[in-house]
Formats: structure tokens, sequence, C-alpha cells
């Protein structure tokens, strides 16, 4: 695909045209579809329309519309250059003539961060299934009672014990050691050795909307204190921006009309391994407004699950007050007993688990009761 194309497509998987527009015209959704007092003319009744699953607005009423470049043009009255500029600005895409050049001082940019990432997830994987070198990890996967096709569809891998094979690996496949600082995949110690991020860990790599892994996050297969460990902040990853396992939810989430959202990657890999292919999980952070603008791209309808504890109760109400001002509708799940979404998965099953999801209480009756 040609660079601009490229580049454009990326900007508007990223950019929400909602959320753009929401800055200028207060917006409610009806249906698939959100109206507005159109900011382009003066009138009384809403004729103002977007939709954020094409992308598109359009006013019947002065005639305006396509999509988020042309929104941004009109109401800043800027070319399509500048609009297209100011927008790759939001989403973070640098516009380097070939989309390579060095950004910040890390002599890394975004581009470089997500082909070592790629690499990595091979890397991982090759470890998993390598038939010595997996054979625990694999064990504990299976003991776990994940399929061999979740673990393949999930990409999950293993990095192995600190044996300096992510270097030796990496510099086989021309990705230097500066590239793997930058992707937060090797770290540096106080007296300056160099030492992989992660070790011993079974390996869940993390995919933006688009399928681009971002980053990693990894659970200790032994008895590491850190139980999970993700990536750092880098020029890619934003733990607060994203969502696990939202490249292969969106689809669901808009045949389904409904986002699941659990708080960690086992609990996603198990309901999504139970049927709920609309199920994603936050990345170990309280939820964040860019995450449901993220969610609000796909569907207008999340459902929260989280535990029954005061961690739990604390995470609703804060899920409450990031949902509900963001015209997206809201409902609450408990898991019984004090269980994890995947446990409770184990213990009573997927139709139990389906009606815990349809109990789930709308978060202004909760709030309210
Ligand atoms: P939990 O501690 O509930 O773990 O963390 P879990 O998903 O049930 O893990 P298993 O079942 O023991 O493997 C939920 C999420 O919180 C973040 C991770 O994103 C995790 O998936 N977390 C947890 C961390 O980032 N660091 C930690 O040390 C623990
Ligand atoms: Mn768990």
């Amino acid at each position: 695909m040609h660079d601009f194309e490229l580049k454009k497509r990326q900007i508007t998987d990223r950019v929400d045209i909602v959320t753009i527009a929401s800055e200028h015209v207060r917006l409610k959704r009806t249906g698939k579809r959100f109206k507005g007092l159109c900011p382009f003319h003066s009138e009384k009744t809403p004729s103002f329309t977007v939709s954020p699953e094409l992308g598109i607005f359009k006013c019947f009423g002065c005639g305006k519309g396509v999509d988020v470049f042309s929104f941004v043009q009109h109401r800043e009255n800027v070319s399509f250059a500048e609009a297209f500029r100011m927008l790759a600005d939001r989403a973070g895409i640098e516009l380097g003539a070939s989309g390579s050049r060095s950004g910040g001082g890390t002599g890394a940019d975004r581009t470089d961060i997500a082909r070592a990432n790629d690499w990595a997830l091979q890397h991982f994987r090759r470890n998993l299934e390598s038939e010595t070198i997996g054979r625990t990890a694999r064990d504990y996967v299976r003991n776990r009672g994940f399929s061999e096709g979740i673990s393949q569809q999930f990409g999950l891998g293993l990095a192995t014990d600190g044996d300096g094979s992510v270097l030796q690996a990496a510099q086989r496949a021309n990705i230097s050691p500066a590239l793997l600082t930058a992707a937060d995949l090797i770290r540096q110690s106080e007296d300056g050795r160099q030492y992989e991020t992660f070790r011993n860990r079974l390996m869940f790599p993390i995919r933006d909307a688009t399928g681009r892994v971002v980053g990693f996050g990894g659970r200790t297969l032994g008895d590491d204190r850190a139980k999970y460990l993700n990536t750092r902040q880098t020029a890619l990853f934003d733990k607060g921006r994203g969502l696990y396992g939202i490249d292969q939810a969106r689809s669901a989430m808009g045949e389904r009309g409904r986002a699941v959202v659990v708080e960690g990657y086992t609990d996603c890999l198990a309901v999504v391994q139970a049927g709920f292919p609309e199920a994603v999980a936050t990345l170990g952070t309280a939820l964040t407004d860019a995450q449901v603008d993220l969610l609000r791209r796909y569907t207008d309808e999340v459902i929260f699950l989280f535990d029954s504890d005061d961690a739990g109760d604390a995470a609703a109400d804060r899920a409450i007050r990031v949902a509900l001002p963001r015209c997206i509708r809201a409902r609450l799940a408990r898991i019984p007993d004090g269980k994890d979404p995947d446990d409770y998965l184990l213990r009573a099953g997927p139709e139990a688990f389906s009606d815990v999801l349809n109990r789930a209480v709308d978060a202004l009756e909760f709030k309210w009761s």
C-alpha cells in the first residue's frame, strides 16, 4: 500500500470521529449514529449526523459531510494537508517521508518498535513451541484450561529465564540493542549491564485495534513477586489507551452489539474461549476515557465484569464515572464468590457465565440503588 494511504488509514483507525466532533457539537446517540446541531450552519433541530462505524459525518441540513479530515478542514478552516497533519499528531503518527525517520532521543520510531515487537512475538512463540524449551510452559497453559487454538489465536509465547537469548536472536534478525531498549524488551541495570525485561514468563502480546503489536504482558511462571509485568510506556505503548484483545474483538462487538470488559489477560482468554469473542481486558490500570472512546467506535453497550470485593467496587465506581458521560450504555456484572471470570468459567461453565452477563445491571440503576 502507498505510504500516504497507509498513514491515512492508521489515522482513521485511531482517531474517533465522534470524539473529534464532540469537541464542537453536543452529540446524542440514536441507534448506530450520533446526532446534534450542525456546527457549520445555524439550525434548531439536529440534522448533523455522525456514524462512528463508517467514520463519516453528514449534515442533512447544509449538506456538508464526509470524513474526519473534511470535518477538521471545515471546522478549523484549514487545507487538507494541514488537517491531515493535525490529525496525525493527535493519533501519534509520525509523518516522515519514508515513515521510518527517527523520533525522540531513542533513535527508534514507532514503526521500528512495531517491527521489534513483531519479531519478539515470533521469538517468544518459537520458544513456547519448542519441544524442549517450551514444555513446562505449554503444560502450564494446558493445565489452566487453555486450548492450543486459543494460545495460537492470541499469540501466547514464552520468555526464557534470562539466558541472553533475546539479545542473541535479535542480533541475528538485525534488531539492535538500542531498538530492543526502545521497545522495552531489554533494560539496563545500574551497573550498565543489559538484561532481558521478561524472564521466565508466559507472554501475552498486546495489539492495537489494527493488529499491530504495541507491547507485552508477561505472567511469571515461577514465584517472581511481580505476578505480571507489562511493557513500560514506549513511543508505541500506553497502557491507558489500549485494550487487550481489541483487534480480535472489534468485529464481534459490532455483531453482538456489546463489549465485555474484564481485568486480566487470562480472564479475556477464558471468556473468548468460552464463546464470548466480544471480550477485552484493561492493561493493569483503572479504566480510562481513552479506552471508553475506543470501545465506543465499535459498540454502544459495555458490560463491565468486576470481582466481588472492595477493589471491584472501586473499579465499578470508576467505570461508571468514565462511561456515563461518554454516551455509552454501561452495565455492571458481578462474578459470584469473589472469583475472577477465569476461575468462575472453569468452575461453573459457559452457561452460568452467560447468566452472569445477562444479569448485569444498568450503571444508572446501580448508582441509584
Ligand atoms: P490479577 O492479579 O487479577 O491476575 O490481575 P489474573 O489475571 O487473575 O492472573 P492469574 O489468573 O493469576 O494468571 C489482573 C490484571 O492486573 C494486571 C494484569 O494486567 C493482570 O492481567 N496486573 C496484575 C499487573 O499488571 N501486575 C501484577 O503484578 C498483577
Ligand atoms: Mn485469574
